[in-house]
C-alpha cells in the first residue's frame, strides 16, 4: 500500500493507543509554546509527499513513510558549528527488514573531499529480530569508521532519545542519556582530520536499503508490508555559544568551559560498550591487516 495520512494516522493510532491528545496537522498548528516543534525547526528536503506532521500530546511529530516509490527526509532548518544534538525517534515496527532509518549531521553541499558527516543508521530486521544502531565519522572526505551496536530495548514500541555531542575534542554519541560512543578529535597528536569548522544540519530520513542493510543484504524489503514508518519528536538543539570576546565558535579555545561540560562518562561509556558493541573497525585486525590499524585507533 501506499504511503497517506490516512495510513500513517492508522499506523500511529494502532502504536500508540495510550496517546490521548491526538490529531493531525498538515498545516501550521498553534504549537505549545515551550516544547521543541519539528514544523518550526526542520523542512522536508525530499518525499514531501511521505512525511506527514501531526501533534502528539504536548508537541508535535514528524512521520516519515517508505513505500515501493521511495522514502523521505528532514534537516533542521538551522546549521550549527558545533552542538548537542537531541531528538526522540521510534523506529520501524514488526518487519523493518531493508528499511534504514537515520539521524545524521552533514554540511551543506561542499566538494567531498570536504564532506564531513556524523552518521547514525537504524538497519532494519525481520520480526522478532533486533535493530543494529550503524555509526560512522567522516572527515574532510574519508570515512570507514564504523562501530555498531545492539540496542537494549524495542526501538519500535516507544520513542527513545538518540543524541550527538560535537565539540572539537570529541563527537559523543549517547542513546537514552547513555553514552555509547566517543569519537575523538586526535589531528594535533597525528590522527586523522576532525570536523572542526564548517557548520552542519541535522538530518533524518527513511529509506530502503534491502541491498545491504539487513543480513547483509540477504533480507529484502517485504513491500506487501509497506507503507512504512518512522517517527521523530522533539529536535532540541544546544547550540555552542562563543564565550565572550570570542567572535564564533570556531575560534573558542578547546580548554573552554562550553567544552569541558560535556566530558563523557568513562565508567558508563565502557559498560555500555561492553554490554552492547557489536563491531568496532578499530578491532578489525582483519580488515586492516595489510595496512595496520587506523592511526587514531591507538592513540592514548
Ligand atoms: C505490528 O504487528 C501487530 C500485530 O500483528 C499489529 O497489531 C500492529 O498494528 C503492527 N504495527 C505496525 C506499525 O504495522
Ligand atoms: C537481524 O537479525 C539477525 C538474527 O538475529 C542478526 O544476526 C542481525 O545482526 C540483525 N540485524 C541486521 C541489521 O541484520
Amino acid at each position: 500500500m501506499p504511503c497517506s495520512g490516512e495510513r500513517c494516522r492508522r499506523v500511529w493510532w494502532s502504536a500508540a493507543a495510550a496517546v490521548v491528545a491526538f490529531f493531525f496537522v498538515f498545516v501550521a498548528a498553534a504549537a505549545a509554546a515551550a516544547t521543541a516543534s519539528m514544523y518550526d525547526d526542520v523542512e522536508v528536503v525530499w518525499g514531501g509527499d511521505h512525511s506527514f506532521f501531526f501533534m502528539d500530546g504536548d508537541g508535535d511529530a514528524l512521520a516519515l513513510c517508505l513505500d515501493e516509490t521511495h522514502g523521505s527526509g528532514f534537516r533542521s532548518r538551522d546549521a550549527y558549528l558545533y552542538a548537542r544534538f537531541d531528538v526522540d525517534m521510534m523506529l520501524v515496527a514488526n518487519n523493518s527488514a531493508g528499511t534504514v532509518t537515520t539521524l545524521y549531521l552533514m554540511p551543506d553541499d561542499v566538494p567531498w573531499e570536504y564532506h564531513d558527516e556524523v552518521d547514525l543508521e537504524f538497519l532494519g530486521n525481520v520480526t522478532g529480530e533486533p535493530y543494529t544502531l550503524h555509526t560512522n565519522i567522516f572527515a574532510n572526505g574519508v570515512g570507514g569508521r564504523e562501530q555498531q551496536f545492539r540496542l537494549w530495548f524495542d526501538p519500535t514500541a516507544d520513542f527513545h532519545t538518540y543524541s550527538i555531542v560535537w565539540n572539537p575534542k570529541h563527537i559523543i554519541i549517547l542513546v537514552d542519556g547513555v553514552p555509547i560512543r566517543d569519537y575523538r578529535n586526535t589531528a594535533a597528536r597525528g590522527g586523522p582530520a576532525f570536523p572542526t569548522w564548517q557548520k552542519m544540519r541535522a538530518h533524518g530520513s527513511l529509506w530502503n536499503a534491502d541491498d545491504w542493510a539487513t543480513q547483509g543484504g540477504r533480507v529484502k524489503t517485504d513491500w506487501s508490508e509497506a507503507p512504512f514508518f518512522a517517527y521523530y519528536r522533539g529536535l532540541r538543539v544546544t547550540p555552542c555559544a562563543p564565550s565572550p570576546g570570542v567572535a564564533w565558535c570556531g575560534d573558542e579555545p578547546p580548554e573552554s568551559p562550553w567544552f569541558d561540560q560535556q566530558e563523557t562518562d568513562a565508567a558508563a561509556l565502557s559498560k555500555a560498550r561492553r554490554e552492547h558493541l557489536l563491531y568496532d573497525y578499530c578491532e578489525d585486525t582483519k580488515r586492516f591487516k595489510d595496512t595496520g590499524l587506523p592511526v587514531e585507533c591507538t592513540i592514548n
